[in-house]
């Protein structure tokens, strides 16, 4: 089509085709030939008049599967740190429709969740990944309050770049730090959409959390966790109990005020845990060097067959995944198709580490009180744990879902039981709720999900895929016949 062709098009039908084609991604380096749906990514200006700066939000939007994109939701989705990527982690490692193979070459996932709805990943807040701002004093003592702010900006803009979407049932989800973004966020939200001069309300339908920080003093708590799996000795527990566990430690760390009673016992824990664990899966494997795995490769006819394999499908929890994306989201050719970093940031893209500086004290910030008012104004609530998590363990994401529940009053509408992903467990699951309008409605749900990491996609893709349906749904779980 040429340009003024296109132009002209765009002024007598839709301008907003034309608004969006800018950064309508043509392909990705290496992704698959028959792609059916489309993909976009670029830089959305918020603008704090408060602050008097422009920062630069980057994001990677993936439509939906479907002959129909704007008739499936549409799901925001950020990852935690704070500080880290949702390009990196969410899309390219977690639900996105690709996965760096071998040799630059992307490999569809065959559980992305752009199968079930519009997909927008955000590299929030500015200094992750290709997110900036040009003013330096933005980077100093960010916080919780500011990237809350930032986002619900993010959102408003985005949608006037893509008005298609307006009307789109809209969810919030997020993992691990995003347990304090996205619950700030969805209340801002919906403050939002209480103005007087919002004709066209945001539908905030539900929002999930996967692993989520909520409490500093439940969350992060797992010596009963580590123990349990054999990580830590009795005599370790024991001191955790009486000397100091990991909340004492933390809030130590935030206030710098070291305690050597509590050195002490982490020094104790680290070591026993030992170097080579993953902490965010106790049964991840390491990535080890290539020359190491070469001695186990097949050879000749064999290792052809193995080499074809590996072509075709993603290896499911590839524990040297993480370095693949590393090194493709630095190719320039890569940038460049995706429309980042046009203004060439000073330092390399990371998954976590950017310049920016987080408040610390953010981390103490009790989000359980929030999530409790975002039910009562009828938003209903997943909170989902890979169980191999030793971060934030299932066990304490449990704990705050049984709080929830008996603070609000909910009944439990299902029994503690497994739910499944096709014909085997998926892991459990408990959804609680009440009465509205006469019909029982469910508000908050709690689910493990059965070998999974931190980053429950990850390792567990299928199962992911089956939980966020029915979070979409707001149908619960499967459960066996
Ligand atoms: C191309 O897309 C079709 C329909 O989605 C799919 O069945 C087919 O396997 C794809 N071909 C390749 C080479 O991926
Ligand atoms: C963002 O704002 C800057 C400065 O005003 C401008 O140069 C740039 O083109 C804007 N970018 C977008 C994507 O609107
Ligand atoms: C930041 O500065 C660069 C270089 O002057 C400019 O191209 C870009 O648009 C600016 N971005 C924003 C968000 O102001
Ligand atoms: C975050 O910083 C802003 C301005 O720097 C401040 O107004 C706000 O109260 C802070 N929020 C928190 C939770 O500390
Ligand atoms: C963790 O330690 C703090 C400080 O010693 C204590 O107040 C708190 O009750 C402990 N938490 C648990 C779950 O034992
Ligand atoms: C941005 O591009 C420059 C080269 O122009 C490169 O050196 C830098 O690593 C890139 N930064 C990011 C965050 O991708
Ligand atoms: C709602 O659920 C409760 C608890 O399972 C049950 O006792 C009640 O009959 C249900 N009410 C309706 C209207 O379905």
């Amino acid at each position: 089509m040429g340009f003024w062709f296109s132009s002209l098009l765009c002024f007598l039908f839709h301008y907003n085709f034309c608004t969006t084609s800018a950064e309508l991604i043509t392909a990705l380096p290496g992704q698959p030939t028959n792609v059916s749906f489309k993909q976009h990514s670029g830089y959305i200006n918020v603008t704090d008049a408060h602050h008097g700066s422009t920062r630069a939000l980057f994001y990677y939007f993936v439509q939906a599967q479907s002959p129909d994109p704007v008739s499936l939701p549409l799901t925001l989705w950020l990852n935690g740190g704070p500080g880290c990527s949702s390009l990196g982690f969410g899309a390219f490692m977690e639900h996105g429709p690709f996965q760096p193979g071998q040799n630059g070459i992307l490999l569809r996932n065959k559980y992305s969740w752009n199968l079930e709805s519009n997909m927008l990943y955000v590299e929030s807040p500015i200094g992750v990944g290709f997110s900036y701002s040009n003013t330096s004093s933005d980077y100093i003592l960010w916080n919780d309050t500011r990237t809350a702010e930032d986002n619900l900006r993010f959102i408003v803009k985005w949608l006037e770049e893509f008005p298609q979407y307006k009307d789109s049932d809209f969810f919030l989800t997020g993992e691990s730090y995003a347990g304090h973004y996205i619950p700030q966020l969805a209340s801002l939200l919906m403050e939002y959409n209480k103005q007087p001069n919002i004709i066209r309300p945001i539908k905030l339908k539900a929002i999930a959390l996967g692993n989520p920080l909520l409490d500093l003093d439940i969350s992060l708590l797992s010596g009963e966790y580590l123990w349990s799996h054999g990580a830590i000795s009795d005599e370790t527990l024991r001191l955790e109990k009486k000397v100091c566990n990991d909340s004492k430690y933390l809030r130590e760390l935030i206030h710098k005020q070291r305690s050597q009673e509590c050195n002490n016992v982490f020094k104790r824990v680290s070591d026993e845990v030992g170097d080579d664990i993953d902490w965010s899966d106790l049964l991840l494997p390491l990535c080890l060097p290539a020359s190491f795995t070469q001695q186990f490769k097949a050879m000749g006819k064999h290792g052809e067959i193995h080499a074809k394999m590996a072509r075709r499908g993603i290896q499911v929890g590839d524990p040297c995944l993480g370095d693949r994306i590393l090194n493709y989201l630095n190719q320039p050719q890569v940038q460049k198709a995706l429309h980042a970093n046009t203004t060439h940031l000073p330092y390399h893209w990371d998954f976590c580490s950017g310049p920016l500086v987080y408040q610390d004290d953010s981390f103490e910030i009790n989000i359980i009180p929030l999530i409790s008012n975002l039910i009562m104004q009828g938003i209903p609530v997943l909170l989902y744990s890979g169980d191999q998590d030793t971060k934030i363990p299932l066990t304490q994401t449990r704990i705050i879902a049984n709080i929830l529940a008996k603070e609000l009053k909910l009944v439990p509408f299902t029994t503690y039981a497994n739910w499944y992903d096709k014909n085997q467990v998926g892991g459990w699951s408990q959804s609680f709720g009440r009465l509205r309008d006469g019909k029982n409605v469910t508000y908050l749900t709690f689910a493990t999900v059965r070998g999974a990491a931190h980053e429950v996609p990850f390792t567990s893709p299928s199962q992911a895929l089956t939980l966020f349906r029915s979070f979409l749904a707001g149908s619960p779980l499967p459960r066996p016949n």
